[in-house]
């Protein structure tokens, strides 16, 4: 039976989840690509940025792992071989996800981008501050991630609301879904918050029209954005020209079509854009490397796999 797990990773995180896999004591046989040996052996692979076709001739595959919440890469691989798909699901990923949209929304709560140009200017000068129960806070996707940061926002004071393809129930939120939902959803939004993944169905979602639908006359007199879901879920060019024309008062983006953010991008350099390079789960691959082989531990005894990517809908 082949038990044999392949790791295929590439770019900046390559060496840390080679080096993770190596140290986890699982006993079992590990090989990293390219260097993949005898094809036969291998029954299970773990994913992150993998060339496309690094699984397409592997005859005893019974499982991926994506080693993100996001499996979209990988299920964009033409040749992905026609087996299972787990994504990863940890509660340590959902908390540093949290942190960071906490972070980016208190700053524009706080008007903390106004104080740091203050501090710049030695201008000293106090601004009213709404308290967070006049602030509407809506979030894109309420999936594990989504739900987790919207009961921390909610324990903070904010009006949250969520938005999902399907009707969901989470306490305290007020819940819309499918394209009929998004209008009232962002009509009485303020600070709009994207945990969506890329599927055909989000790409380019956060467009002008959508800009153009969230409220700007509430507690804090502007809209603003922050997306740590896919950079292909945004229009870059909307995005700036939602900003210099005030429809967006300002926005934080930790993920690009195009990663890294070119040099040359001209929302490296925008006043009222925040760059994150894709650190918003910043996640720890030990946490996640354990779950791998749990995951196949428990397949091997007969058990179902979890966290499974629907591949028809592409999440
Ligand atoms: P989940 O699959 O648990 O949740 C996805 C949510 O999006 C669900 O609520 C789902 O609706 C909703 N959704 C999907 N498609 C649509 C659609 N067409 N219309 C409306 N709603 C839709 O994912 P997670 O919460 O675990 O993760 C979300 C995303 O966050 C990941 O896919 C990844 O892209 C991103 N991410 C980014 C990281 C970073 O470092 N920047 C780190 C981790 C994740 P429904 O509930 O009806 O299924
Ligand atoms: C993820 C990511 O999807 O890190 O987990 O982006």
């Amino acid at each position: 039976m082949a038990k044999t797990l392949l790791v295929a990773v590439t770019g900046p995180t390559a060496e840390a989840w080679f080096k993770r896999f190596a140290d986890y004591p699982s006993g079992r046989e590990i090989r990293f690509w390219p260097d993949v040996g005898r094809a036969q052996d291998i029954g299970y692979a773990a994913a992150w940025r993998a060339p496309p076709g690094a699984f397409a001739a592997l005859p005893n595959l019974k499982a991926l792992f994506n080693l993100g919440a996001g499996a979209d890469l990988l299920l964009s691989d033409p040749q992905l071989p026609d087996v299972p798909v787990a994504r990863a699901v940890h509660p340590d990923l959902s908390m540093r996800m949290t942190e960071y949209v906490v972070l980016h929304v208190l700053r524009y709560h706080r008007r903390q981008p106004l104080y740091e140009a203050q501090q710049r200017a030695r201008v000293w000068k106090g601004h009213e501050q709404p308290a967070a129960s006049e602030v509407a806070v809506g979030i894109l996707g309420l999936g594990v991630i989504g739900r987790e940061a919207a009961a921390v926002l909610r324990r903070i004071g904010f009006q949250v609301a969520g938005w999902s393809r399907t009707p969901q129930q989470v306490e305290g939120v007020e819940v819309f879904h499918g394209p009929q939902g998004l209008p009232p959803f962002l009509a009485r939004t303020e600070i709009l918050v994207c945990l969506l993944p890329h599927t055909p169905a989000t790409e380019g979602i956060l467009n002008l029209a959508l800009f153009r639908g969230l409220k700007r006359d509430g507690a804090l007199g502007g809209a603003y954005l922050v997306n740590a879901g896919r950079g292909k879920l945004q229009v870059d060019a909307d995005i700036a020209a939602a900003l210099d024309a005030g429809t967006l008062a300002g926005a934080t983006l930790d993920v690009f079509p195009v990663e890294p953010l070119p040099a040359e991008s001209p929302l490296w350099a925008h006043p009222k854009i925040t760059v994150t390079p894709h650190n918003a789960g910043d996640l720890a691959p030990a946490q996640l490397v354990k779950g791998v082989f749990t995951q196949i531990e428990a397949l091997e005894r007969g058990e179902p796999l979890r966290h499974q990517v629907d591949r028809a809908l592409g999440y």
